[in-house]
């Protein structure tokens, strides 16, 4: 029986705990909400993925390099940016449970809930039908076009009201779509305010307005303040891009769904410098290599797809999401953005330093465009993970739990373990062990029978196990189970080596994107 969405997503987050990939931050204090670390399993996993995003674009592009820029930057970086005025979500209380709330995801929730009345009516009117025209319901059907006109009109008078900042016109709307606490299930709403995202701190041991720093929302700011920098001393001819991937934080109001939205994240960031007028033919180059990049990862084509952005930031001249199907729905996985002039030329402005380029064949300088990728490390790990767990039934009746990861980016290659633990078979294990170490990350396992090994190996996600018995004494050979199919084969020691570089390096995944 295939368990509801919420259930499956339950057990991702408790297998997570449960094998070593992520905890709840200061747990034994009853946690941190929003916060989470990432266990021995999950530091690996998040390190290979890191590690093959960034061999994607620093290694495998001529004209792309890598820097790490500090978290804390000038507080003057985040005028310019725009994020000191702008980078607010609207907020509100309820007076009751005194629990604070997005409204505009207050008001999001309440479209969706009204879209799932509309679903309902289609799926009725499926099973009622035969030959049943989708379009023609939709747009006929007397109840679903009430429900798509009372969307249309709350959508509306919110992109209005947020346009004008009227949050007064925001509060009215939660009042008149009758919107309750979830908590509290009264309409007891305070008014809208807009609350800054950024966390602030001071610098220094005075503590005054001059000395108040952002910890960093975006690690895009760390490379346009570095612009000329890296293109001065890399001699870096346009179009090149600047990579970079790490820390950013954010006070988000509603922080749910695990992983997905948290107050400290890790983002993997590449801003792409090229000529003004040619930032849409980059643009799209960007959007396929980015989606081809995350097909690479064998999850499944069907579950990505594009999101158009219709409404732009003042800065940008196009925009689009690749989203993710996750446990809860297809949501936003990584961004490109085609920024315009807008970030450098801001940076030009606050700074006075002149952020162009002198362009040898045009013989003239300009500020240039930017295209950028923008992808949450932890976010894509949680659309590894929640692919990647499975609760299988075998034949027998036995049921085992297993991680199907791309076997390139799983914590652990391979577990050696001896079938039992004498005859020399310890010994033997251990040697393949430190043969394969050097190279590939391996453990070595003795205790409990052997398939019980498997199954801890299934659940972590180790695409191989390698076991020595009493034949691998007399010809050097060895048995090699693969974790998804379960099938074994005979292979020899000396091989070992040479399967795993196959199977399981990041070469291995590399070689797909060339
Ligand atoms: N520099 C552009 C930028 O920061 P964004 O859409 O705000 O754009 C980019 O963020 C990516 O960072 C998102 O697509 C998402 O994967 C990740 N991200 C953003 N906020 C996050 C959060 N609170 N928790 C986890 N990941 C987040």
């Amino acid at each position: 029986m295939s368990l509801k969405p919420e259930d499956f997503f339950k057990n991702v987050i408790s297998h997570c705990k449960e094998y070593g990939y992520i905890f709840q931050s200061s747990e034994i204090y009853d946690g941190l909400s929003a916060v989470y670390d990432y266990g021995q399993n999950g530091a690996e996993l998040k390190k290979n993925i890191r590690e093959y995003w960034w061999k994607a674009m620093v290694q495998l592009h001529e004209n792309i390099v890598g820097i790490d820029a500090s978290i804390f930057m000038h507080p003057t970086t985040w005028k310019a940016s725009g994020h000191v005025d702008a980078f607010n979500d609207p907020l509100i209380d309820n007076k009751d449970s005194k629990k604070r709330y997005r409204a505009d995801v207050l008001i999001e929730d309440h479209v969706a809930k009204i879209e799932d009345k509309i679903n309902k009516e289609v799926e009725k009117a499926k099973k009622r039908f035969e030959n049943f025209d989708e379009a023609m319901f939709r747009s006929t059907n007397a109840r679903v076009v009430e429900y798509q006109n009372k969307i249309n009109d709350i959508n509306t008078r919110f992109k209005t009201a947020m346009n004008a900042s009227d949050l007064d016109a925001v509060k009215q709307l939660i009042l008149d779509c009758e919107i309750v606490c979830p908590i509290s299930g009264t309409r007891n709403w305070t008014d809208v305010r807009q609350f800054n995202l950024m966390f602030a701190t001071q610098l220094g041991s005075v503590s005054d307005e001059s000395s108040t720093i952002y910890l960093r929302p975006e690690t895009a700011q760390g490379i346009f303040v570095n612009y000329s920098n890296v293109q001065k001393t890399g001699r870096m001819k346009i179009p090149f891009g600047i990579a970079q991937t790490g820390k950013a934080f954010r006070n988000e109001i509603v922080a749910r769904q695990f992983i997905f939205r948290m107050r400290e994240f890790e983002q993997m960031e590449m801003q792409f410098f090229v000529k003004p007028g040619t930032e849409m033919e980059w643009y799209e180059y960007w959007k396929k290599a980015r989606l081809n990049w995350h097909l690479s990862l064998g999850l499944g084509e069907t579950h990505y797809r594009y999101h158009d952005h219709i409404k732009l930031a003042h800065y940008a001249n196009a925009a689009c999401d690749i989203e993710f199907e996750f446990p809860f729905g297809f949501k936003e996985l990584e961004g490109i953005h085609s920024r315009t002039d807008f970030d450098l030329k801001q940076h030009e402005e606050f700074s006075g330093k002149k952020l162009q380029y002198f362009d040898n064949e045009e013989n003239r300088s300009y500020v240039p465009y930017v295209v950028e990728t923008s992808v949450g490390l932890d976010r894509l790990f949680l659309s590894i993970m929640s692919s990647a767990y499975k609760e299988e039934t075998l034949e027998g009746g036995e049921t085992r739990s297993v991680l199907s990861l791309p076997p390139a980016l799983a914590p652990i290659k391979a577990g050696v373990f001896p079938l039992i633990k004498r005859d020399g078979l310890p010994e033997l294990a251990e040697q393949i062990v430190n043969a394969l170490k050097l190279d590939h990350m391996v453990i070595y396992d003795e205790k409990d029978a052997v398939g019980k090994r498997y199954r801890r190996q299934d659940a972590i996600g180790t695409p191989y196990c390698i076991t020595v018995d009493h034949q691998s004494l007399e010809d050097q050979t060895v048995t090699l189970r693969e974790r998804d199919s379960m099938q074994q084969e005979r292979v020899k020691i000396a091989d070992l080596n040479r399967i795993l570089d196959e199977k399981v390096s990041l070469k291995s995944l590399l070689k797909t994107l060339i």
